[in-house]
């Protein structure tokens, strides 16, 4: 089944990368940043979920597409992010100085927790805007995607000069959601002030298949895709984030804990189960995203160690009372003292309304968390 959607998205993106008309969806992004402002677009319409939602990408403007795959198996410490960048350094500090903006980059974590990281400059980017699916196409660096939120999607590398090839395939599992709501017209797409956020592959069966400096990295897992933007710097809206999602027993869940520079919280909960959503909500309270063990201390900043993992309480309306625990299994990335991604297993109970007996549930989950304050 995976392989079979793998070879025909394969096939759709080969049609794709052959369009040289530019027409309606179809977005050429140059390399370099533009003058002048940017427009930014935080209410959804009736599709575009995966579109570009910033335009044109100028100094203080980002906005990218995120894919990530950890295993499913606890004592396999694998797992892989692609990003996909229009953005300067300027407008995300983390990047790293480059000339281009249309920067491609890969991050993994070999079977035994081993990391591995490389990026490729674009001279521009393609992307394809159809219903709420998307493909792009990052031009020099080897890296292109295509899917749709209800399929799923397929990465495809192809760097030799970074020394990596292959495919990771995203079969989905989970409806995509927009930060306080379901994939509809109108839905507030800000998961704190300024920052989209639309996710459209909560959680997918995804397939990895890679050769990374020569070394094999295959293996299966629970994958994610979503996209984030703004026309500001990434710094002048966020104090604090908790983002994490994850497969535990039956439920797909997602988490965004946020707090921005007045020391206000956003948060956003998305939990599905059987391909539906059981909860997509960003009132306060449907979430509540804690520090624990190590390092607890809330809010974090910048001086604080990372901790050793997350409680979240999450309400799943019908469904009961959700009480998750996260813990740090191997970090993927280096030391840096604003930001921390992780890989763990996560596990809990559902308390059903009336109180009635729980089942243990456990998983695996991939996070994240950025402390940007003194
Ligand atoms: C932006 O403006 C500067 C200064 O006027 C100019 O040198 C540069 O070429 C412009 N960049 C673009 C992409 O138009
Ligand atoms: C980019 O556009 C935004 C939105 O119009 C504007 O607020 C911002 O100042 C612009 N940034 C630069 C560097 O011109
Ligand atoms: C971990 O796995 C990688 C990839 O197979 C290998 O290159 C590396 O030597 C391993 N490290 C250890 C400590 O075994
Ligand atoms: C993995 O990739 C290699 C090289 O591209 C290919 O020969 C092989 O058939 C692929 N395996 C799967 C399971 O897709
Ligand atoms: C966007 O979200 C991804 C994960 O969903 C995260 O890795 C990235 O740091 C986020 N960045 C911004 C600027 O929103
Ligand atoms: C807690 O912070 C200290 C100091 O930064 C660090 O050495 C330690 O590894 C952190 N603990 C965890 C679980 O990351
Ligand atoms: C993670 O696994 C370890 C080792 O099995 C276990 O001690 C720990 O309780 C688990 N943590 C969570 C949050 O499930």
């Amino acid at each position: 089944m995976a392989r079979i959607i793998l070879l025909s998205l394969l096939s759709a993106l080969t049609l794709v990368a052959s369009t040289s008309i530019l027409g309606k969806g179809l977005y050429q992004i140059p390399s370099t940043v533009q003058n002048g402002t940017s427009q930014a677009q935080f209410i959804s319409s009736a599709t575009g979920l995966d579109a570009p939602k910033v335009q044109p990408i100028n100094g203080s403007a980002f906005d990218w597409w995120y894919f990530d795959v950890v295993s499913t198996d606890p004592t396999v410490l694998s797992s892989v992010v692609v990003t996909f960048f229009t953005s300067s350094q300027n407008a995300f500090p983390l990047l790293d100085a480059s000339d281009s903006i249309t920067v491609a980059r890969i991050w993994v974590t070999f079977l035994n927790g081993t990391r591995w990281s490389a990026e490729s400059d674009g001279d521009s980017a393609t992307v394809r805007a159809a219903g709420d699916g998307s493909s792009g196409v990052w031009h020099g660096t080897g890296f292109s995607w295509i899917g749709t939120p209800a399929a799923g999607y397929v990465v495809a590398i192809d760097a030799p000069h970074i020394g990596v090839t292959g495919s990771i395939s995203f079969r989905s599992v989970a409806p995509g959601h927009y930060p306080c709501g379901p994939i509809e017209a109108g839905q507030n797409m800000q998961v704190g002030p300024g920052i989209g956020w639309a996710n459209a592959i909560p959680d997918a069966a995804a397939s990895v298949n890679l050769s990374i400096g020569g070394t094999k990295l295959a293996f299966t897992g629970t994958g994610y895709h979503d996209k984030n933007w703004s026309d500001q710097v990434f710094t002048a809206n966020v104090a604090t984030w908790y983002w994490g999602h994850g497969r535990i027993g039956p439920y797909s869940i997602v988490w965004f804990d946020f707090i921005d520079v007045t020391g206000a919280e956003f948060v956003s909960a998305y939990a599905a189960k059987d391909n539906a959503i059981i909860t997509a909500s960003c009132t306060l309270g449907s979430i509540n995203v804690r520090p624990t063990g190590q390092n607890a201390t809330f809010p974090p900043v910048i001086s604080t160690g990372n901790p050793s993992g997350y409680h979240i309480d999450m309400d799943l309306g019908a469904d009961g009372k959700f009480a998750v625990d996260v813990g740090v299994l191997a970090p993927l990335n280096g030391v840096n003292p604003v930001y921390a991604r992780a890989i763990g297993n996560i596990s809990g109970e559902v308390v059903p309304v009336d109180g009635t007996a729980t089942t243990r549930l456990t998983g695996m989950a991939l996070f994240e968390q950025f402390k940007l304050t003194q």
